[in-house]
């Protein structure tokens, strides 16, 4: 059916279109692609001497000493101090901390190069070079030409590659990448985890026509009773599709060939709004996660992804998926693989990482503290495990810092615009443990603001304080009166006091919206086995673990809505360093770095899978 909808530019409905800055190629998954991954080389560069010269100015860019130009050797006379040569092979995707000893605690400057021969292309398309994320600042340079800088190291970015400076064979790429922590950056220069640096996620080329399909956002229009819709065969299915560009006509459209809708509209501008009928759409749910084929285009770009609709909202105190209250029995999880200490960063690590969590009986993962590599969300989509997903405001950020906002602001951005087509993804968080002060709260709040104003296809929440008074845990964390839920980490037994403590404990909050612990936890040494009271024994964490879910069983608030401990895996860390428990790990993993699964493993499984039972048997209050 053609239905010609008039496009226009401006904001849409409840969606905020992405602005011209953030020119994110989304679900490169489904497009034309050549894949740069494989074995780069490197110089460690602590001084900087591959882009300052020795009075410490940048350099030109025709600089012979700069790193981003190739050498010239063509006479025994010819002077250079710079190369990249075999004896140096760096993977990519990869963090460089685990590809050698020399990089464990390295922080600062890296050199990336590699060549390539440029793929075939029609005249009338572009190459474009799209990186997965890289941490933490990065500079790009193609054949001796700056292509671009970005700043943020757990999100996408791409560059246009101009026609004229692509070479049919050998373009010498060179990445500069400084993992450096400052204080006015997101995170910060304190944070518990491991400061990965390096090209840490995919790297390819991506061949697309001068004018494509750059991004979109479709969901179930949230404003839509379900039941309603259900009964009167009735589903709106809204949203909008971005251009790269601005153009004065041609035909975008959209199919979702199963629900036979096939609409087509003019486009001017550079974006159209979408506004779908269908009269029956099996909705993405943990039990059922139905993915429908969609398929959006403008003119020859055809883009294809599989999208999930269904409906998350808070009512009351509860959360409700599709209409049906859901309790959360989640699990935190960093982007890393234990056991090969290093960033994980593939489809392969995604399977290894969702294996546990499935065996856990969890329905959901606190992917934290920053948003992980795209195949995480993917394959949470493809299985029915709900996601929280979160930026790295982290701790004591420069609250008072306008630039500091607009870098947690952007990355903000980068993450919704990226993922939010995936329907496992029901919760932005905007950051974790904050200190409370007036600033902090306006600068958390205007992100909130910010994250509901991109998309209202989902919740938003953080990571909230909690003070202890008067013999009671209290939850009136004034961010708490701007986020969707109220969540907060609680070590009651780890931090302070023993896990018995968990018997009398008294747990309040001025906040009538369902209540989630977003991280609780304990140490222990995969192996070490001593009495309960031993601190780092996996007796000790069992302990905290038993008390802490009789607690939530026995005597916490009644919008209480689910959990996601801290945390799945143990982790590295600098700022851990019991010589003999801990040697640079955090160990509250419920498994450790050999893989090992500790006896709070099987308390927490036992738990989730008693409610999942509860849930079967329809009695769970
Ligand atoms: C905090 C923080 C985590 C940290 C954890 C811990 O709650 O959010 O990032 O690792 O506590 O102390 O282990």
């Amino acid at each position: 059916m053609k239905n010609l909808v008039i496009s226009f530019i401006c904001f849409l409905g409840g969606y905020l279109l992405v602005t011209a800055q953030d020119n994110i190629i989304i679900n490169t998954e489904g497009r034309n692609t050549v894949s740069l991954n494989g074995i780069w080389h490197y110089i460690i560069d602590p001084y900087e001497t591959g882009f300052y010269d020795y009075r410490f100015k940048e350099r030109r860019e025709n600089d012979a000493g700069a790193y981003w130009n190739a050498p010239v050797l063509k006479e025994k006379t010819d002077w250079t101090e710079h190369g990249f040569k075999d004896p140096y092979p760096i993977q990519v995707p990869g963090d460089w901390n685990s590809q050698d000893r020399i990089f464990t605690y390295y922080e600062g400057t890296v050199w990336y190069q590699r060549s390539f021969d440029a793929p075939k292309v029609k005249k009338a398309e572009d190459v474009y070079l799209y990186f997965g994320a890289v941490n933490y600042e990065t500079h790009v340079y193609l054949n001796g030409k700056k292509l671009g800088m970005h700043k943020g190291g757990f999100t996408p970015f791409n560059f246009k590659i101009p026609k004229e400076l692509l070479q049919k064979t050998n373009n010498n790429l060179v990445v500069r990448v400084n993992n450096n922590r400052y204080p006015d950056e997101i995170p910060t220069v304190n944070t518990d985890w491991w400061n990965y640096g390096g090209i840490t996620r995919d790297v390819k080329l991506v061949i697309l026509p001068e004018t494509f399909v750059q991004q979109y956002h479709l969901q179930l229009d949230q404003k839509q009773d379900i039941l309603t819709a259900q009964k009167k065969k009735r589903f709106t299915i809204s949203g909008w599709v971005k251009l790269n560009q601005l153009v004065t006509g041609g035909k975008v459209s959209v199919q979702i060939p199963e629900l036979n809708i096939y609409e087509d509209y003019e486009a001017s501008g550079d974006s159209v709004k979408i506004a779908l009928q269908a009269k029956k759409i099996e909705l993405w749910d943990t039990n059922n996660p139905k993915l429908y084929e969609v398929i959006i285009s403008y003119n020859t770009d055809v883009v294809k992804d599989k999208i999930g609709f269904r409906k998350i909202e808070v009512y009351g105190d509860k959360i409700l998926l599709n209409g049906r209250q859901i309790f959360l029995r989640g699990i935190s999880i960093h982007e890393e693989i234990a056991q090969e200490v290093r960033r994980a960063h593939s489809k392969q690590d995604a399977v290894k990482l969702f294996g546990y969590v499935k065996e856990l009986h969890a329905n959901m993962v606190r992917l934290a503290h920053y948003p992980h590599n795209e195949y995480m969300p993917r394959m949470a989509d493809s299985l029915g495990i709900l996601v929280w997903t979160e930026i790295p405001v982290y701790w004591t950020i420069d609250f008072g810092n306008q630039e500091v906002y607009k870098k947690a602001e952007t990355q903000l951005k980068e993450m919704i615009t990226r993922d939010c087509n995936r329907a496992s993804v029901i919760i932005w968080s905007v950051g974790n443990e904050t200190p409370v002060s007036d600033t902090r709260t306006t600068f958390m709040s205007s992100l909130v603001k910010e994250a509901k104003q991109l998309d209202d296809t989902r919740l938003v929440s953080a990571a909230l304080e909690v003070h202890y008074i008067d013999g009671v845990n209290y939850v009136d964390d004034p961010l708490g009166a701007y986020t969707d839920i109220v969540s907060l980490n609680e070590y009651l037994g780890w931090y302070g006091a023993l896990p018995d403590a968990c018997k009398t404990a008294k747990w309040e909050t001025k906040y009538n919206k369902p209540f989630f612990i977003s991280e609780t936890g304990a140490g222990a040494k995969g192996g070490f086995h001593d009495v309960k009271e031993m601190r780092f024994s996996e007796e000790f964490q069992q302990w905290y673990y038993q008390e802490q879910i009789a607690m939530v069983k026995n005597n916490f608030p009644d919008n209480y809505t689910g959990l996601s401990p801290w945390i799945l895996m143990d982790f590295r860390s600098p700022r851990r360093n019991n010589p003999e428990y801990q040697e640079g790990w955090n160990r509250k993993g419920l498994i450790d770095d050999k893989g090992h699964k500790k006896l709070a493993f099987y308390v927490l499984q036992q738990y989730y899978k008693e409610i999942e039972e509860q849930e079967k048997q329809g009695d769970r209050k």
